[in-house]
């Protein structure tokens, strides 16, 4: 009889493991926000789209409502959406509904959310072929064999490119152009620069959810990795770095603190942080650039009356020499 240990602690994932003590071992401490979201760093990110400081979601949905019968348009029916990190994938409805497409395939790196979120959408359109890919889209993706044949529309939506800094963000681009095609479309949303007090707030709001979003990390770290971080002794901070037009966040340690994970000794002075996530912001002629360099040509674009969030059209055209 196998018997199951209940008190011997999960097996660590590598790769979380790997990034975490690298990343401590820096002088700038820094986690790769990829690792917020568990179980709970899920449902808090949840809640921070429905805080009233948190526009993006809203402003982002609205634009989906409002323009897809517009890209439908011009797409014309028959492609297969292939949407990247489509976790619970709630602004996907509007878009499937306009562009009369000939399959879905949300592809995300939590198999367990990504089948259930796929087996409710899937309820919704019964005559859609749902066809789910567990896996990390910044790798090239092999499709499956059922939408080979048909042209691509690329969903990206909620300005996730914009945790990655501009290397790693046309990197990504490429392999997104590389899995879907030339002739492939790409949808993406895009935040913008704008006014400081609105950035911050919506990084720092007053009910503490992205507080609470931000420290969850280090009980992710003491539960899954075995560490002692005193939770306590670290504050959430949000930045606006205008060098690099983001918003950074930090966990900034309020004394000075020793700790372990896996075993291995940290040390921070009172006023030290750790990194932990990178939100970019692109002004209209920056995106157009990022895009460009991803090899993808911006055809079309819709904001909001403030321009404070962008959903862009692009599409990889096929390579010719130009001057
Ligand atoms: C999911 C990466 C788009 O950067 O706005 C929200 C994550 N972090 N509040 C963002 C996030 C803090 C979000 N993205």
């Amino acid at each position: 009889m196998l018997l199951h240990d209940s008190a011997a602690p999960p097996v660590a994932d590598p790769a979380f493991r790997g990034d975490v003590l690298a990343g401590l071992a820096q002088p700038q401490k820094a986690v790769p926000a990829r690792w917020f979201y568990d179980r709970t760093g899920s449902e808090l990110f949840e809640a921070i789209t429905a805080l009233p400081e948190y526009y993006p979601t809203r402003v982002e949905t609205a634009l989906l409502a409002a323009h897809c019968s517009e890209v439908g348009t011009r797409l014309g029916p028959g492609r297969a959406v292939v949407e990247f990190g489509s976790g619970s994938s709630v602004k996907t409805p509007h878009l499937l509904r306009a562009v009369a497409p000939s399959a879905y395939v949300p592809v995300d790196i939590s198999g367990d959310f990504l089948r259930a979120s796929a087996a409710a959408l899937a309820a919704d359109f019964p005559a859609l072929p749902v066809i789910p890919l567990e896996g990390d889209f910044t790798r090239p993706l092999a499709l499956p064999a059922a939408v080979a044949a048909a042209p691509k529309l690329g969903f990206f939506p909620g300005s996730t490119i914009g945790n990655m800094i501009a290397r790693t963000a046309t990197d990504l681009l490429r392999t997104m152009r590389t899995s879907l095609g030339t002739g492939a479309m790409l949808l993406i949303g895009m935040d913008r620069v704008k006014d400081v007090d609105i950035l911050l707030a919506a990084y720092d709001d007053a009910a503490g959810v992205t507080a609470r979003f931000n420290l969850n990390l280090l009980t992710r770290i003491n539960r899954e990795l075995g560490g002692s971080i005193p939770v306590e002794a670290f504050a959430h901070e949000a930045r606006w770095n205008d060098r690099y037009a983001r918003i950074e966040m930090h966990l900034v340690a309020t004394r000075n603190v020793d700790f372990t994970v896996e075993g291995q000794p940290f040390a921070m002075p009172a006023g030290a942080t750790i990194h932990t996530e990178n939100s970019h912001k692109y002004g209209p002629r920056d995106a157009r650039l990022l895009l460009r360099a991803g090899g993808w040509s911006p055809i079309a674009e819709w904001t909001d009356a403030a321009d404070s969030f962008a959903l862009i059209l692009a599409e990889a055209r096929p390579e010719k020499s130009a001057p």
